[in-house]
């Protein structure tokens, strides 16, 4: 992976902080439904019709670009794409829609948004137990904001995938305040952030999207059924995601009933504990840490949900890697303490798992590992976590 170090942000012309933003805004594609308890509840009723999501267009302009000509390079100019509302990216453009995840990546508490858009003609195949299937020509765009708390609603990078030739291409935008627009990411770039005096942020070039997204290189890593099985808040209505998407034409069939019942969880939510942890591991480590990601081949660490805790080679297995070998299990039951897995997470310095994080840990989640390992008996699993 090819790092370039840049001492001044590329957006160096900030706007004045703005006031402590709330994480959650509520403009009309909140999809967040934290705190939201008290709003109507739609879209659960698959007969019935709701509109609470845009509908696909016959012939989208958002990736007509890149579906013009399928070799050649992303445009320079995120605007050019016409995914995102002009003047706004964390709103879609027409013909576009906002998605949401049960276990979204953490990375370092930043806000993100995530949207997709493919032709009314070729919607998006929700397959049962595996990532759904987009469609030639689809577009999937991740929107993420600036890590400081005062600048949350900053929107800091966009990265697109889209679907071309059979195969997925991938592109990073870094967002310019100057031209309020995106600019392609051609080299990977390891930027200080203004308002930050630690970590550098890492924006990732094409080539480096694949170190996660390559195990499933034809796949998208996010969008499932268990995933996108939630409430959700569009028009201040509180919707079944499933049933709003597939209402509003998104989806070629909808997830049955018994599907739709058994998302993730929120690991932040109110599930029972061992849920959410696995639900958090799923969603934060499982990228690299399952059969085929990037991992070293003899590391046996399995971090997805439906694995069993006795077969995840972590429960009472010494930890084997080359930088942690000989400090202990990587998860010893009734000892969070004495847990690598624990310890790599909370770690401040290179020894810090995910990766490429270093600003930030969901403490929040960080104490509910602790309480889960601290509880653990044995390595005996639990019915299906
Ligand atoms: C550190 C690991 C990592 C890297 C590097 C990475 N991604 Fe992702 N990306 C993820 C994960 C995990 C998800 C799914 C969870 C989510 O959306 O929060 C995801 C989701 C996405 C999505 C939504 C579709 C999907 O597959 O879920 C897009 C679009 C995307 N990434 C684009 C990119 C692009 C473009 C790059 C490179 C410029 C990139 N990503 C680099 C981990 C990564
Ligand atoms: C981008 C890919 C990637 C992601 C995401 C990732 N890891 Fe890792 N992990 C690695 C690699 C590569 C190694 C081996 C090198 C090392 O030990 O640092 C590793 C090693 C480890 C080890 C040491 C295993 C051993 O036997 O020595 C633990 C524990 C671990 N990761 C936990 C996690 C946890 C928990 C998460 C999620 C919070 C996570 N990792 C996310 C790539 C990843």
């Amino acid at each position: 992976m090819r790092r370039r170090a840049l001492s001044l942000w590329l957006i160096t012309a900030c706007a004045p902080a703005a006031p402590d933003a709330p994480r959650d805004s509520d403009d009309a594609h909140d999809t967040d439904a934290v705190g939201h308890t008290d709003l109507p509840v739609a879209c659960v009723d698959p007969e019935a019709p709701c509109d609470v999501l845009p509908a696909p267009a016959d012939d989208p302009a958002c990736g007509a670009v890149l579906r013009a000509d399928p070799d050649a390079p992303f445009p320079e100019r995120l605007s050019a794409l016409a995914c995102l509302a002009a003047g706004d990216p964390w709103m879609p453009a027409e013909g576009v829609v906002p998605y949401d995840l049960a276990t979204p990546l953490f990375s370092e508490g930043v806000r993100k948004a995530r949207f997709w858009s493919t032709s009314a003609a070729a919607p998006v195949d929700p397959v049962p137990d595996a990532p759904w299937v987009f469609p030639e020509g689809a577009v999937v765009l991740k929107v993420f904001g600036h890590p400081g708390a005062a600048v949350h609603d900053r929107p800091l990078e966009v990265r697109v995938m889209a679907r071309l030739g059979g195969a997925w291409r991938f592109q990073g935008y870094a967002w310019d305040e100057a031209l309020a627009d995106g600019v392609r990411v051609d080299d990977d770039l390891l930027v200080t952030l203004p308002d930050e005096d630690d970590a550098p942020w890492w924006f990732p070039s094409a080539r480096s999207c694949p170190v996660c997204h390559r195990a499933e290189a034809l796949e998208v890593l996010g969008p499932r059924t268990a995933q996108l099985a939630r409430t959700v808040v569009h028009e201040g209505v509180r919707a079944d995601q499933l049933v709003a998407l597939w209402q509003a034409g998104w989806l070629a069939s909808l997830p049955s009933a018994a599907e739709r019942a058994a998302g993730w969880a929120d690991p932040h939510g109110d599930a029972p504990l061992e849920q959410r942890v696995r639900s958090w591991l799923q969603g934060n480590c499982a990228h690299c840490h399952r059969p085929g990601g990037f991992r070293p081949p003899d590391l046996q660490l399995d971090l997805r949900l439906d694995v069993p805790l006795d077969e995840m080679a972590a429960c009472d297995v010494q930890a084997r890697g080359r930088i942690a070998r000989g400090r202990g299990p990587l998860i010893a039951p009734g000892d969070a303490a004495g847990s690598v897995i624990v310890q790599r997470i909370q770690a401040a310095d290179a020894y810090r798992m995910p990766p490429d994080g270093g600003r930030e840990v969901d403490q929040a989640f960080l104490d509910d590992l602790v309480r889960w390992i601290d509880g653990l008996e044995d390595c005996t699993p639990t019915a299906a976590p």
